[in-house]
């Protein structure tokens, strides 16, 4: 194999003579393996034996990340540079004939052998896309999540890659935000879970040596989600407090998890980017959280210090973000042209470099990539036949139905003979896949058309006329076609939302309506008053009021990815009942931005009694609306609250019971409640558990997901639920910064949504 790698390096000769030179070398100089190649040796105890060995110009060849580019010139470039020992990681390299290749230059031709990080953003699939990262949030399967990942860690390492850049952990509150979709959504909790069980799948749980495993990458280090206004990349000012109640716990549980990497943030939180944050990097993630992985800095945000305006040129970034933390820099090669010079300079310390090589070699080791750097699993993994199996699964768990008026879904083949299958997101091979799909091919996805015609046409004959290109197209000639071919159909199906390219990394939008010419094409279908089905596939909570009102029935399905179209078929003919649940608030309209569910109470809260725009006569008094806090013209309502998703049957919660009537500080609380199934299909329910704290000496998050549980029930079936939690989880940040459970009254509530309405109360003393 060898052999193979080194003709097929076009500059063949000068790396075989390195070789001869690099194997003599070693002969001379070995006496005896040396410990840091010895596998059984403690890992610690290796990184020590290495690092003892480099010299400062192999040390700063570690902290360097570059992007492999395919033409002659990457060759060229790059292949001399592993050799030489000047990169530690290449990210982007997908064909496993190079990373091979590229890998052989380092672990045989370069001084001490010290095998690539091969780095990829693998983000929800490689080849098997799933659902983007909010659409797994919505299934509320943290297992869902874990197998996910587990997959993509699979298919990954099959083209060389051993590190992803995943999961993205930013508390997201504003849909305007377009990278809202690679997040879990707004709730903490959940997004916890979620972070915990995708670290788990990409590093294989403990199997971290195993051949495809992945080292995770906690990112965004931090806050990046609250940016203003939801404009990418804007600044953020987050309170310390908020921080550590709302957008650490996602991190500190992928940390729990075993997370190897962290990624620092584009933003500049409280004037200081994240990348030069010493207070989070070394504070936070190291001493107190005690992170021994390493810090890779967001593409080019070491350069960005300067656009920042808080370092004057690259010299003085480089210096700023090695000594606050950044271990390793992506992309701008700014550590590789400086840190020597900075060194000899005193204006870096050695021991900052010597602490960001450890942590990189530690993950080295760990992942065993110096005992088996090549790539061996074979390609025969892309698009098992299990995996687009779990891909389905997913999808199907993750469609969300906002409204089934008159129990217009499912349809049923014996009222419904013949549908108008219309809308841009019908056939859209490229757009279901959704955002950050580098390797996905969109020649793999199976649509919503494709879907029916070979699942159902048997019973139901299918017409299909696009009605608009593309999301944002607008054409009254193709909306007329749609609406002349709805003139036989029994029902119509429209499928809208958003182009993939409408969200993700630097896409934001400051309007949430759905763009181009849809909402005319939905206006148009209504009119002929056929029953009308709409599916939403986006990237982002939309603000579809206006065109859920004219549906009858709504099913919403974040870009659901690869086996989307199959799974929503199925759903739509009733195969399965829909069990999504939103893991973000849906804003009315984007004016209402940041919404979420579990905010503080205001002095002030709308009362539900407040006068709209209409209502109010002319020439009214300065006191007349009661002032209290809602907009004028939106009212302070969501259109769908966190946690909302309805099914084909209904669920009743009754009979809620705690097992106590107050606890200790170090008590558990154990509820239990009655979960009936009580319509005429087997189907799946997300019973939720919130708290909320009455008193307390800060204000208080109105109310809080503690526990939820997915479950099946047959038509009719009851089941006594339990759920508890430590009372210990009730803590929140005092205004010291200390977390805490303050003693006192809290309300506990249970139900289909944030909205439970069946509650009890208990005491903490
Ligand atoms: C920039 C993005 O913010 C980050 O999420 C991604 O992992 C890197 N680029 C690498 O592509």
């Amino acid at each position: 194999m060898k052999i193979v790698i080194v003709m097929e390096i076009s500059a063949r000769s000068f790396f075989v003579s390195l070789f001869l030179l690099s194997v003599a070398f070693a002969g001379l100089s070995r006496t005896k393996t040396p410990l840091y190649r010895q596998a059984d040796a403690d890992i610690d105890v290796r990184v020590e034996d290495l690092l003892g060995r480099m010299t400062l110009d192999e040390k700063i060849g570690q902290l360097n990340q570059r992007s492999y580019w395919y033409s002659q010139r990457g060759r060229e470039l790059f292949f001399p540079m592993a050799a030489a020992g000047q990169v530690g990681s290449f990210m982007n390299v997908t064909d496993p004939a190079t990373s091979d290749s590229l890998q052989y230059m380092a672990v045989e031709c370069s001084r001490l052998g010290i095998p690539l990080l091969m780095a990829r953003d693998v983000i929800h699939g490689y080849k098997t896309i799933f659902p983007i990262p909010l659409g797994l949030a919505a299934t509320f399967s943290p297992e869902m999540a874990a197998d996910a990942a587990r997959i993509a860690a699979v298919e990954a390492s099959s083209d060389g890659i051993r590190w992803t850049f995943a999961p993205m952990l930013d508390i997201a509150r504003d849909p305007r935000w377009g990278r809202i979709a690679e997040g879990c959504g707004e709730d903490p909790y959940l997004a916890s879970l979620m972070a915990e069980a995708m670290v788990r799948g990409f590093q294989h749980g403990d199997s971290l040596g195993s051949s495809t495993s992945l080292a995770a990458c906690a990112k965004h280090f931090v806050a990046y989600g609250a940016a203003e206004g939801g404009r990418d990349y804007n600044c953020t000012n987050v309170t310390g407090r908020e921080l550590r109640q709302t957008y650490f716990p996602p991190f500190e549980a992928a940390l729990r998890a075993g997370a190897l990497t962290f990624m620092s943030s584009f933003n500049a939180n409280d004037g200081i980017p994240a990348s030069c944050n010493r207070q989070l990097l070394h504070d936070v993630l190291r001493d107190q959280w005690g992170f021994k992985g390493f810090v890779v800095s967001d593409c080019f945000s070491v350069r960005e210090l300067i656009a920042h305006g808080v370092a004057a040129d690259e010299a003085e970034a480089a210096a700023k973000c090695i000594s606050a933390g950044v271990d390793m820099d992506m992309e701008d090669g700014i550590y590789a042209s400086h840190l020597r010079t900075l060194v000899g300079k005193g204006l870096v310390s050695e021991e900052d470099i010597d602490r960001a090589v450890r942590g990189i070699l530690r993950v080295k080791f760990k992942l065993g990539l110096f005992e088996n750097p090549y790539v061996a699993t074979p390609q025969s993994v892309k698009y098992a036949q299990s995996h687009l199996d779990a891909a389905r699964r997913s999808a199907l768990m993750s469609a969300i139905l906002l409204k089934n008026d008159n129990k217009t879904l499912p349809l049923s083949p014996c009222r419904t003979k013949r549908i108008l299958l219309t809308g841009p997101l019908a056939d859209a091979t490229y757009d279901q896949l959704g955002t950050w799909i580098f390797d996905g091919e969109k020649e793999h996805t199976v649509t919503l058309l494709q879907a029916l015609r070979n699942q159902y046409s048997d019973s139901i004959s299918i017409v299909y006329e696009p009605g608009l290109k593309y999301s944002r197209h607008d054409d009254d000639a193709c909306i007329e076609r749609a609406v002349v071919a709805a003139d036989d159909a029994d029902a119509i199906i429209v499928a809208v939302g958003e182009e993939a390219i409408l969200s993700g990394e630097g896409h934001s939008m400051a309007g949430l309506g759905l763009v181009g010419g849809q909402s005319k094409l939905i206006e148009r279908l209504k009119s002929t008053g056929k029953p009308l089905v709409m599916i939403v596939m986006a990237g982002r909570p939309l603000a579809i009021g206006r065109e859920a009102e004219m549906a009858d029935a709504v099913l919403y399905s974040f870009h659901p990815g690869t086996m989307g179209g199959p799974a929503l078929a199925d759903l739509l003919m009733g195969r399965e009942s829909p069990s999504g649940k939103t893991p973000v608030t849906f804003p009315s309209t984007s004016g209402q931005c940041p919404i979420y569910y579990n905010h503080p109470s205001t002095g002030r809260p709308a009362t539900g009694k407040e006068i709209g725009l209409d209502g109010i006569p002319e020439e009214a008094g300065n006191t007349f609306l009661g002032c209290t806090s809602y907009y004028l013209d939106a009212g302070y309502e969501p259109l769908y609250p966190f946690g909302y998703g309805l099914s084909y049957t209904d669920f009743d919660y009754s009979d809620l019971k705690l097992d106590s009537a107050d606890y200790p500080l170090d008590g558990t609380v154990r509820a239990s409640f009655t979960l009936t199934n009580k319509g005429n299909c087997r189907a799946t329910e997300v019973a939720q558990l919130y708290t909320s704290d009455v008193v307390a000496s800060v204000t208080p998050a109105v109310t809080e997901l503690r526990r939820f549980e997915r479950v099946t029930l047959a038509p009719g079936e009851s089941r006594r639920m339990e759920m508890s939690f430590p009372v210990s989880e009730l803590a929140f940040v005092g205004s010291d910064l200390e977390k805490r459970v303050e003693p006192g009254e809290f309300i506990l509530r249970v139900g289909t949504d944030s909205r439970a309405p069946l509650s009890t109360r208990f005491t903490v003393r």
